[in-house]
């Protein structure tokens, strides 16, 4: 039985050059799209296998390098190659591509629910909505109907947020497994956790077997962020939870509490590190993750993972896996990155995915710090350890370590870098930077301090993270750094004294964007606004593994429920729980109309009236935010919506994707001349060099009320002009689509920025309805 394949767009044609070395290395060996219908699975396998055997000397050999076999709805296979037999298999007629494997993806309440106004009986008043988030819950029967797929270091089922106590039996067309494995059988499945798998022969290729005391070789987490980041997309509502120490206590919620939700467990331990230092996921893993979870029936998936600097199309393996999915109407949301602040760090880029960033909550930990001249400084602070309210000798870490230390580390209190001599009963300032932090506080113990004091860097600006320390602790904003440190240079003995901490709820002003989430411009297509919108992701409390700690490093052996954690990770599930309850309103919505709805109706001020800010306190621009804070209640009724199908997708690939598109057969006709990727129907736009005028076209759909007119209003940025033809457009009826060109051109203007990007908006408003879009434009 032959397969037909379809090559269809995509991905360079990666051969390895230096051919001289035999060591096996994984590929992935990727032909598009399967079009086999109700095809036997194993004549698949058998035709993988046969590309594989006309490469390797025998079929043994053949069986034996095949890691996976892709069936569903990606055709490929991940294998063990030479670097000589990828190449011969990339020239065959059939492959698109031929890929290495890499492991450098990582992955990287509660009250956020109240802050967005998705919850009842709360105050939303610097958010004042129509509709109250109850309403919105309700009217999406809380997700029921909805199942989130969420593929990362797998879940900790016993957590009451998984309970499915009261919950509707499992949909029908639901497809996955349960896979049995370490501590985890069939029964920890339930109607809430509707699915459960786990991939690992790419980790294991690289690393050997997994190490029973490192990780479960199951959907069993042993790390804690799956399970954070799956109950904060779909947990149920627990009422009475907290962090350790009763922090942030109240009602720990996911986005869409009663949507089912699937485990694809991709990501684990690195061998011999701490935990603290995250999660390992392989390519080759995580496509079979996601071949999976189209065929399995998600709806949703969310991929809290990513890598440290943006991927090419060509290797970004996520976005490969998401252009499938969304070929199915699958929605793929994914987190921005953590390597802010410097610019062009972001992450999961491709526009067929969201790509959420990270600010912060409106709830902090008030913690005090009096210095020895009066003056106070008000930290945060989650530690569960008392220390006297008394003053204490208070010395900085660069001050007293032990010789040796190298120059570039004085002041990180890295382990065994402090001399106990000079800190025993003092309070230590250690600097945030290299080491872990919570390692930090540990070197502080050992060399017998008291407490320490977690100062931020210049790039961490406002971001405090409250860890769960192991004694007493304060961490401290950059500023505040400053002050403390001038302080001890100023004074013979200075002195300290750390008071006790409190949950502090309404802080202002919030949100602003933490320091970390990665920012634009999008390197791989500057003609695409990245990121898409921000959520929280400063200090999110959600569940946690009981086979971790809350600090996940060695010497921490407490275990807890519920664990504050920070990162583009936790942003990232808020607004899949969120999109979760806009397809369970709007079922017939396509991805982008999904997308688009939570785009043109974020929030763009912080609970002040301001605008957001970055975490330095100055104006945050769309290269952090995107579009801007995500209000779910707002976005179930968008007015109009930017859609796009998944040949618009394609389209979009014959421009911006790698030239060797061009070489391949394809089953999607480019054409000659295809659009410009500034064209895209996206709810943004960017203009990377505006060194003549650029005409932009867009088509809106009206999902509003039947009969309307819309006015077009912007705001673009000094020595920008920017104008709509038509500027007015009427609306007879739902579904009624109307086009316009937007066109940009540079004027004169002597306060214009030259050399770098300005930031504005552009809004559709019918006096009711404000679809608002950002834009991002460069003047050379
Ligand atoms: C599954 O594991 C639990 C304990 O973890 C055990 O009580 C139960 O009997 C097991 N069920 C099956 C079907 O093996
Ligand atoms: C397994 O991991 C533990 C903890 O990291 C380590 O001590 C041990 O040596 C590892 N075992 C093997 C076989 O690598
Ligand atoms: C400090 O400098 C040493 C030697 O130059 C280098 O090996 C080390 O990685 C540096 N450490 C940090 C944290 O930058
Ligand atoms: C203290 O002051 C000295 C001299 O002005 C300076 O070199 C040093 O960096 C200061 N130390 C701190 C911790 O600010
Ligand atoms: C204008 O910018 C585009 C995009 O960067 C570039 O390709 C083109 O060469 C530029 N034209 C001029 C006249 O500088």
């Amino acid at each position: 039985m032959k397969i037909i394949i379809s090559c269809f767009f995509l991905l360079l044609i990666l051969v390895p050059l230096l051919a001289s070395s035999v060591e096996k290395k994984v590929y992935i060996v990727y032909f598009g799209e399967h079009k086999h219908g109700e095809k036997a699975f194993h004549e698949i396998e058998k035709t993988h296998l046969s590309y594989l055997h006309s490469v390797k000397e025998s079929e043994e050999d053949a069986t034996s390098s095949l890691l996976y076999s892709y069936k569903h709805s990606i055709n490929g296979f991940a294998a063990r190659l030479t670097p000589d037999e990828a190449s011969k298999l990339s020239g065959m007629e059939e492959v698109v591509s031929v890929f290495p494997s890499h492991g450098k993806y990582s992955v990287q309440t509660t009250r956020s629910w109240k802050f967005v106004g998705l919850d009842e009986g709360e105050d939303h008043s610097w958010n004042k909505f129509k509709m109250g988030g109850e309403d919105l819950l309700s009217k999406a029967k809380y997700g029921k109907n909805v199942i989130i797929g969420v593929m990362d270091s797998g879940v900790w089922p016993e957590s009451p947020s998984f309970s499915d106590e009261g919950m509707d039996p499992t949909p029908k067309s639901w497809k996955g497994i349960c896979q049995e494995g370490v501590g985890f059988n069939s029964s920890h499945c339930n109607k809430k956790i509707i699915g459960a798998r786990y991939y690992v022969k790419g980790f294991e290729s690289a690393h050997g077997p997994v190490n029973a005391t490192e990780d479960y070789l199951s959907p069993r987490d042993m790390d804690g962020h799956g399970t954070h980041t799956a109950s904060t997309a779909a947990g149920r509502q627990v009422s009475n939870v907290a962090a350790l120490g009763g922090f942030a206590r109240g009602t720990a919620s996911g986005g869409a509490p009663l949507a089912r939700l699937a485990i694809y467990k991709a990501c684990w331990a690195i061998p011999n590190q701490p935990k603290a230092n995250g999660n390992t996921c392989f390519a080759e893993d995580m496509l079979a993750a996601m071949d999976d979870a189209i065929a399995d029936g998600v709806d949703i998936l969310s991929v809290s993972i990513g890598t440290a600097e943006p991927l090419p199309f060509e290797d970004d393996t996520i976005g490969l896996g998401a252009l499938h999915a969304a070929k199915r109407n699958i929605l793929v949301v994914c987190s921005a990155g953590n390597n802010g602040p410097a610019p062009g760090t972001l992450s999961n880029a491709a526009p067929w995915v969201i790509t959420v960033g990270a600010s912060s909550l409106d709830r902090t930990f008030f913690a005090p710090l009096i210095l020895g001249n009066g003056l106070k400084i008000i930290g945060q602070s989650v530690t569960p350890y008392k220390i006297k309210e008394q003053m204490y000798p208070l010395v900085y870490a660069g001050d007293v370590v032990v010789p040796g230390v190298p120059q570039n580390v004085t002041g990180q209190c890295l382990p065994g870098s402090l001399d106990p001599d000079k800190v025993k009963g003092k309070i230590v300032v250690c600097l945030r930077g290299a080491g872990l932090r919570v390692g930090k506080g540990i070197e502080v113990k050992r060399a017998g301090g008291v407490g320490f004091i977690l100062a931020n860097s210049e790039a961490n600006g406002n971001d405090v993270l409250c860890d769960s320390h192991l004694l007493p602790a304060n961490a401290v904003t950059y500023d505040d750094r400053t002050k403390i440190l001038d302080y001890i240079n100023s004074t013979k003995n200075p002195m300290a004294m750390i008071r006790p901490a409190r949950t502090e709820l309404h802080y202002k002003p919030a949100p602003f964007m933490a320091g970390f989430t990665s920012r634009g411009p999008n390197v791989v297509d500057p003609n695409v606004l990245k990121p898409d919108i921000t959520a929280p992701g400063l200090n999110i409390l959600a569940a946690w593994s009981e086979a971790s700690s809350p600090s996940k490093i060695p010497d921490d052996h407490r275990s807890v429920k519920y664990n504050l954690y920070s990162g583009t990770s936790m942003s990232c599930p808020h607004v899949s729980g969120a999109a979760a309850l806009l397809r369970a309103i709007h079922p017939d919505w396509s991805i982008a109309a999904i997308k688009s709805a939570l785009m043109t109706t974020t929030g763009i001020t912080n609970n002040i009236g301001r605008p957001i800010t970055d975490s330095l306190g100055n104006i945050a621009t769309p290269f952090q935010f995107g579009s801007g804070h995500f209000r779910p209640v707002k976005a179930a009724d968008p007015g109009l919506i930017y859609d796009a199908s998944y040949d618009d997708y394609l389209l979009y690939l014959c421009y911006a994707g790698p030239k060797a598109l061009k070489e391949i057969k394809s089953a999607f006709k480019c054409p000659d001349e295809p659009p410009s990727s500034v064209n895209l129907n996206y709810p943004s736009f960017a203009i990377p060099n505006l060194n003549t005028t650029v005409a932009i076209t867009r088509t809106v759909t009206n999902v509003g009320r039947r009969k309307s007119r819309y006015f077009f209003t912007a705001k673009p940025p000094a020595g920008v002009r920017v104008k709509a033809s038509p500027s007015i457009l009427h609306f007879n009826r739902v579904g009624q689509k109307q086009s316009f060109t937007i066109t940009v051109s540079p004027r004169n203007d002597p306060t214009a920025r030259k050399s770098e990007y300005g930031f504005g908006w552009y809004t559709w408003a019918d006096g009711y309805y404000h679809v608002r879009s950002p834009m991002a434009v460069y003047l050379p």
